[in-house]
């Protein structure tokens, strides 16, 4: 029933007017000031969300990216450097940095939409250009947007699962050079696709890259990768760019053998499912990105690629396996069988960070670097 489910009778009411892209579906679904996915209060991401990222699957993620945190503030040089988790979401990662990280650093969590962050947290917001704020325990602020990172000093910008979370448009190629684009239209009482011959942009998109889908190959894709990342990248003076994120070089992403229905999927209580058109901003909408735009975009910033690969590799070169959950069994001590479960469980969820099948695998990490020297870091080198 549409009239007890908001963002169905607004988009019903839109859809009176004229189709929407699925570009446009997809920004209501998940970003809609009041009905979207992401601007609930309460997030959906979590071991009981919908779905789970690194740094709420398990603290061994900020373990790691910790350490990286402080070879930078090693490395910083004089002024005091910022950590950004851009797209921080409740702002469970840069809380833990900000709790266990050097002392002289400051620490901002950046979200397009901070409600989820908790009111304690929020009460560091700022209007100005910010200042940490010394009155929140955790040291951390959080801001709306990256401009309001003071640019003194070198700066470490990560962000996990942004980039994945972006609107993206579904294409597809039809005959021998029909590239359709798919939009949202209303038959019968229920959402159903449409296609309408893509906007020149997304056919301009595959042509700059040499790509040729094939004939009723699927292919989802944001241009807003590139150009986002290639602001992100124009901030800092100094400063590395880490990103963790679903994708694939643009190679395999669009390899008309593996991929001939793209990347699109919906997640809702842990399950995945190819339905795109159901339950808008109840499930999360996601596409793997071509991280091929990311690399070009910062290199055209001027920053140069330091690593391109799995996150497993990455944490393990990051030094992983010396957080205490990886030590030998018979070295942990608990002190009831059910404390003994509990830590059963928490080394498995610090072990899927790494495991081959599935988030140690699956996402990938791209770091990018201008001006903080030529010594190579941790985690460059290889990981044992
Ligand atoms: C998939 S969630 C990941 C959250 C968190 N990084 C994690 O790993 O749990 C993506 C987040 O990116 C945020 N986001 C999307 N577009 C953004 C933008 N342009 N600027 C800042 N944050 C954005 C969303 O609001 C959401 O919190």
């Amino acid at each position: 029933m549409a009239g007890d489910r908001p963002m169905l009778a607004l988009l019903y009411n839109l859809l009176q007017n004229s189709d929407l892209t699925f570009r446009d579906f997809v920004e209501l679904a998940l970003y809609h000031p009041e009905f979207g996915y992401y601007t609930r209060p309460v997030s959906p991401v979590g071991k009981d969300g919908d779905y789970v990222t690194s740094p709420l699957l398990s603290p061994v993620f900020a373990f790691a990216v910790g350490r990286l945190c402080r070879e930078f503030v090693n490395r910083a040089g004089d002024a005091v450097p910022s950590v950004v988790d851009l797209g921080c979401g409740d702002g469970e990662l840069i809380r833990a940095l900000a709790r266990e990280g050097a002392d002289d650093a400051r620490y901002f969590g950046v979200d397009r939409f901070l409600g989820r962050v908790s009111s304690t947290d929020l009460s560091s917001q700022v209007s100005q250009p910010a200042e940490p704020n010394e009155a929140s325990t955790d040291r951390a602020t959080f801001l709306e947007s990256l401009d309001r990172v003071p640019r003194d000093g070198a700066q470490l910008i990560i962000s996990n699962e942004l980039f994945d979370a972006l609107p993206f448009a579904r294409l597809v190629r039809r005959g021998e050079d029909e590239l359709h684009e798919l939009w949202v239209t209303e038959r019968d009482g229920i959402l159903d696709w449409n296609e309408h011959e893509a906007e020149a942009a997304y056919a301009d998109y595959f042509a700059e890259r040499g790509i040729e889908l094939a004939d009723g190959q699927f292919a989802d894709i944001s241009l807003e990768w590139g150009a986002m990342y290639e602001e992100i990248c124009a901030f800092p003076r100094r400063g590395l760019v880490v990103t963790f994120d679903y994708g694939f070089p643009q190679k395999q992403l669009f390899d008309p053998r593996i991929r001939r229905f793209g990347t699109a999927a919906a997640y809702r209580c842990q399950r995945v499912t190819r339905d795109l058109l159901a339950n808008p901003g109840e499930q999360d909408l996601t596409a793997h990105i071509n991280f091929d735009d990311l690399i070009r975009a910062g290199e055209r910033q001027g920053l140069r690629t330091l690593f391109f690969g799995r996150q497993a590799k990455f944490l393990l070169s990051l030094g992983i396996m010396e957080h205490e959950l990886f030590r030998p069994s018979t070295e942990l001590e608990p002190k009831s069988a059910e404390e003994g479960l509990a830590l059963l469980d928490r080394r498995d969820e610090a072990r899927r960070l790494i495991l081959p099948d599935g988030i140690g695998e699956d996402i990938r990490v791209l770091v990018q670097a201008r001006g903080m020297g030529p010594e190579q870091w941790s985690f460059e080198r290889p990981p044992f």
